[in-house]
C-alpha cells in the first residue's frame, strides 16, 4: 500500500514530467551571416506568418511542397531580379544554379542555410535580400522571411533537394 504521502509525491513527480512533455522549451533558432558565420539577430517580430513562426522555432520550412506558395515565391523571384543572375528557372546564368543537390555553399542544402544565404548574402556577388538590409536608405526595402520561405519553396520545388531533410 502506498502511503499517502507517497501517493502524493508520485502525482507531483508525474505532473512535473508531463508538464515538460507538454511545454517543450522551443528556443528560437540561432541565424548565422553566409560570410563569417557571425550572428544575425533577425527581430523575431518579422517572422509573422504560422509558417514563418513555424521555421524561426524549427528551421524547416512548412511550404516545401505547397504549389501555391511556391507559385507565390516564383513571383517574388521574378519580382526581386533573382532571375537576372540565376535564370527563370534558377538554373544559373551568370549567377550559380540553385537547384542542386550540391551548391557553393554546402549548407544552402538546408533550408536553414539557403535562408541565411539570400537574408544576409555572401561576399562572391550575392547582395542581401533581407528587408532592410537591400537599401540601407530604405527599411521597407527587401524580402521578409514568410516570402524567403516563399522563394526557396519555388526553387526546391523543381530542385534536387527538400532541405528539410
Ligand atoms: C546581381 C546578381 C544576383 C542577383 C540579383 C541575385 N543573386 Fe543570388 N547569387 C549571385 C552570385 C554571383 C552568387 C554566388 C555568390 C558567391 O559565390 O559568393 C549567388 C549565390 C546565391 C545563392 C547561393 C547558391 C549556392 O550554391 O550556395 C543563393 C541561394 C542565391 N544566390 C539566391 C538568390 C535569390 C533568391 C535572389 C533573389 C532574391 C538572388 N540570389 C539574386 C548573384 C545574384
Amino acid at each position: 500500500m502506498f502511503s499517502n504521502k507517497g501517493v502524493k509525491a508520485a502525482l507531483l513527480v508525474s505532473g512535473i514530467v508531463l508538464s515538460s512533455l507538454a511545454m517543450p522549451a522551443l528556443a528560437d533558432q540561432k541565424f548565422v551571416a553566409t560570410q563569417d558565420g557571425s550572428p544575425l539577430n533577425i527581430d523575431p517580430k518579422l517572422f509573422d506568418t504560422p509558417a514563418a513562426k513555424e521555421f524561426l522555432q524549427t528551421g524547416k520550412n512548412p511550404y516545401i511542397g505547397n504549389a501555391e506558395a511556391a507559385a507565390r515565391g516564383k513571383k517574388i523571384f521574378q519580382l526581386y531580379s533573382c532571375t537576372q543572375c540565376h535564370g527563370p528557372d534558377a538554373k544559373g546564368q551568370v549567377g550559380p544554379g540553385l537547384l542542386g543537390p550540391t551548391f557553393r555553399y554546402p549548407k544552402d542544402a538546408t533550408n536553414k542555410g539557403m535562408f541565411e544565404t539570400i537574408w544576409h548574402g555572401t561576399n562572391g556577388g550575392m547582395g542581401a535580400k533581407g528587408l532592410g538590409l537591400m537599401d540601407p536608405t530604405d527599411p521597407t526595402n527587401g524580402l521578409k522571411p514568410d516570402e524567403v520561405l516563399k522563394v526557396i519553396a519555388w526553387i526546391r520545388s523543381h530542385g534536387g533537394v527538400t532541405g528539410n531533410e
